[in-house]
């Protein structure tokens, strides 16, 4: 069958965009932008222009993501190690750029209906970045399109402390902790990401196998997808091709593939998750 591809898709995009199924696509794609610093020094530039390249790999993912529709997209900008164990040259850089870049998308979010997010200990930034952050998000806030969540000083162990400590703030509020009954639900509702779905799907660029602190509740059944790619390399063309790996996965929450079911009796009950 041929897909009449989405408006705005370049060439290579519409190419990779046949490829899909476009029912199946994932609702929230999480993405770890890594390798600018490699990028850079393959081209004995200093790192951060390998962080300025990294923005137009943004751009192009972002635009890319909410064309063909995809609900929800968080990008790993600065995590909480970065900026304390960075020189302190290279983290004013990426203040610097991140103030640019909203300054800059603004007007572009907006032409795509995207609405602007964060995710992180964002009282711990430099005041004026968080004036500007809150003016990005404002200026995006009408918006009904995909939700871009970027996250600043970020940390998911962090998040977890905090949920739990607005966990134990509600339950003193409410008559104490004997009354607190805890389940999933509730440890999500206090989390950073309390209105997003669990992304179905986790890119990360430059090809390391890690999640780096990043949406560790989260991403409890996510489809993780690795590429060589370095992040300043990274267009809207790989994320395709990162969704058309994802969509050959087989996904099964901890229980059996439909074909197997069908053939085996029921088992007791799990002991253990796959
Ligand atoms: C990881 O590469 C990347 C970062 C720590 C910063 C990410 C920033 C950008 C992509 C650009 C700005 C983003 C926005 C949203 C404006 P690295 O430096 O760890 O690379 P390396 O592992 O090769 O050294």
């Amino acid at each position: 069958m041929h897909l009449t591809a989405p408006a705005g898709l370049d060439r290579k995009e519409a190419e990779a965009y046949q490829r899909l199924d476009p029912a199946r696509l994932p609702k929230h794609i999480a993405i770890i932008m890594d390798g600018n610093g490699r990028w850079a020094r393959r081209r004995h530039l200093p790192r951060i222009a390998g962080h300025r390249a990294g923005v137009s790999s943004v751009r192009s993912t972002v635009e890319t993501a909410s064309r063909i529709g995809i609900p929800a997209l968080t990008l790993y900008a600065f995590s909480e190690e970065n900026w304390k164990k960075r020189p302190k040259s290279e983290v004013h850089f990426l203040m610097g750029l991140l103030c640019r870049y909203l300054k800059a998308e603004v007007p572009t979010l907006n032409k795509n209906n995207i609405r602007l997010e964060y995710i992180g200990r964002r009282h711990e930034l430099p005041d004026v970045v968080q004036e500007k952050m809150e003016w990005a998000r404002q200026a995006t806030a009408k918006n009904t399109g995909m939700v871009l969540t970027l996250a600043l000083n970020y940390s998911a162990r962090s998040e977890l402390v905090d949920a739990f400590q607005s966990l134990a703030d509600a339950a003193a509020r409410n008559g104490g902790l004997n009354h607190l009954k805890i389940d999933e639900e509730l440890v999500s509702r206090h989390l950073y990401t309390r209105n997003l779905p669990d992304p179905d799907l986790v890119v990360r660029t430059s090809g390391e196998m890690r999640l780096s602190n990043f949406l560790l509740w989260q991403l409890a059944y996510a489809e993780i997808y690795v590429t060589p790619t370095l992040w300043p390399e990274f267009r809207g063309v790989h994320l395709l091709e990162g969704i058309a790996e994802y969509q050959k996965r087989d996904r099964r929450y901890g229980g059996l593939a439909d074909d197997a079911a069908h053939q085996h009796a029921p088992l007791p009950p799990k002991t253990a998750r796959s």
